[in-house]
């Protein structure tokens, strides 16, 4: 079967620049994300930097990872930032108390700044609220930042590492109302307001993110308890899992309605952006643009538990949800300014997987890979026709009535479109979602421009549930095809569940 579909792209109709952190990472001590994902220790025989695994730090940087979120996660609030720097065989061992084991603090600062130095990435870093202080918080920063003649710059130096570290991006604790020490969001408010108060005053170009949830009643408290405040947030951030077995199914077991029911969740997340972005915009009234930060987000299958260091497979599912979401936050980019996906090596939706000395790439890793183009862009307003492929049901958005008044029918075509900001390039993302019908897709450039050249990176397989692992690493990959393109209107065909992104030069 081939349906139709239209694809308006509004050339003239900017949403807001689109931060490339939007594309982001979150790494974590947990499970084998770390040890062995990332740090297997100068003496490896897996081939390393440093002691950091070259597979994984070719992957990233070959991703162009904009930024990297660490050390947790639920982790962040029970570190002690200290036991990590130093000789590594005079640094503590501690207990990881919320994923199990102990820890041997081998990967700590120096060593998370030399991983974003060889990929690229900005370091961003959560402190210790639950259970830490605004003194060690500050003492991070200072042994981070600080340039001058003092304790802990003094230390970095001594540790190999004179020139300060210029970490921009620090978080004030990590889920604070559960694993981050079971905050109220009045009492959070107030710890974030003594943190923050001391971090900007320390560093006044820092860039502190808040905690923030998907639960209204969080973001509404805080939000109010800091309006006198709002210059010490620069992001609120929410966290969202796709977490459901009964209505996802497995990892790779799946029925081709959980396939949909996925997909049509993704606006449970646009409808806590939106939320989000109502709350911070109601709050600051103008005073202050704060960003909302979508600092951890990912798909959570149930074979991910503590038990397996959440560990889980990765389809072509997977890789269309993740289209679908990095759609989402490019039309949100006016105030989506951070997302990092969770998280990037051997634990729920990672963009590798390693086994000894073997890295697999995940269809999840290619999406990033296809969706480079669009950082910095202009995103532009896009409008898509294209069949139904799912109506809402009865059992959809169990949650509030305000989330179930929201809900729309999922249409087969996802888009997001941007252009540079020399007007010259055009990047457009389109996911055919269908599983069953290819689309005859035109295509519309409305406004200023038209495209004299182009080509089209296809990532699909015959099966949805297509994986790469460590027999087969190559069965999901990408493809450039043939793409003819001239003037304001042109067509092509989207093949069933595939992610297509079409590079356009246009005139000006
Ligand atoms: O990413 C796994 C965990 O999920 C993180 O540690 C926590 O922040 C979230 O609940």
């Amino acid at each position: 079967m081939c349906g139709r579909s239209l694809v308006v792209v509004k050339i003239d109709e900017q949403i807001g620049l689109i931060d490339p952190n939007i594309f982001g990472h979150f790494i974590e001590h947990l499970g084998r994300c770390i040890y062995p994902g990332i740090w297997v220790g100068k003496s490896s025989k897996i081939p390393n930097e440093d002691g950091l695994r070259r597979d994984v730090v070719q992957a990233l940087k070959s991703i162009n990872a904009p930024i990297i979120r660490w050390p947790g996660g639920c982790f962040a609030d029970a570190y002690h930032w200290e036991d990590g720097i130093g000789p590594v065989e005079q640094r503590p061992r501690g207990i990881n108390i919320w994923w199990g084991g102990s820890e041997s603090n081998e990967f700590g600062t120096d060593e998370f700044i030399h991983l974003c130095r060889l990929t690229g990435a900005e370091p961003y870093i959560c402190v210790n609220v639950g259970s830490g202080s605004p003194r060690e918080a500050l003492a991070w920063l200072e042994y981070c930042n600080y340039s001058g003649n003092s304790k802990y710059a003094n230390l970095r130096s001594l540790y190999g590492h004179p020139e300060p570290y210029r970490v921009k991006y620090w978080g004030v604790g990590n889920e604070n109302w559960g694993c981050g020490g079971s905050f109220d969001p009045v009492y959070y408010a107030w710890e974030y307001r003594r943190f923050a108060t001391f971090l900007k005053q320390a560093d006044s170009s820092v860039k502190l993110i808040a905690c923030g949830h998907t639960t209204r009643d969080w973001n509404l408290r805080f939000m109010e308890t800091l309006k006198d405040f709002i210059h010490l947030v620069d992001y609120l951030s929410i966290h969202y899992y796709f977490g459901n077995p009964q209505r996802y199914g497995d990892d790779v077991n799946f029925t081709d309605e959980q396939y949909l029911n996925l997909l049509f969740d993704v606006q449970i997340l646009e409808y806590h952006i939106k939320q989000a972005i109502s709350i911070v915009e109601f709050f600051s009234e103008g005073r202050k643009d704060i960003g909302i930060a979508v600092d951890e987000w990912g798909v959570w299958h149930p074979q991910a538990t503590v038990e397996s260091g959440l560990y889980q497979q990765n389809t072509l599912r997977d890789a269309i949800l993740s289209a679908a979401v990095l759609n989402l936050f490019i039309n949100y980019s006016r105030k989506v300014r951070m997302a990092n996906l969770a998280q990037a090596v051997n634990v729920l939706q990672s963009i590798c997987l390693t086994r000894g000395e073997r890295t697999v790439l995940t269809p999840t890793y290619y999406v990033f890979k296809m969706y480079q183009p669009h950082m910095g862009n202009w995103a532009l307003k896009v409008e898509a026709e294209s069949p139904i492929i799912r109506e809402p049901s009865e059992k959809d958005f169990a949650g509030s009535a305000r989330q179930r008044r929201s809900i729309k029918p999922l249409k087969a075509l996802d888009a997001s479109a941007s252009i540079s900001q020399d007007g010259k390039n055009l990047v457009i993302t389109l996911v055919n979602q269908s599983l069953d019908e290819d689309l005859d897709v035109e295509i519309v450039l409305d406004g200023k421009g038209e495209a004299y050249d182009g080509n089209l990176t296809v990532l699909n397989a015959e099966d949805v549930r297509a994986h790469n692992d460590f027999d087969f690493p190559e069965n999901v990959k990408t493809k450039e095809e043939p793409l003819t393109v001239k003037g304001k209107t042109f067509g092509f065909k989207a093949q069933r569940h595939s992610i297509n992104k079409l590079n356009l030069k246009i005139t000006k």
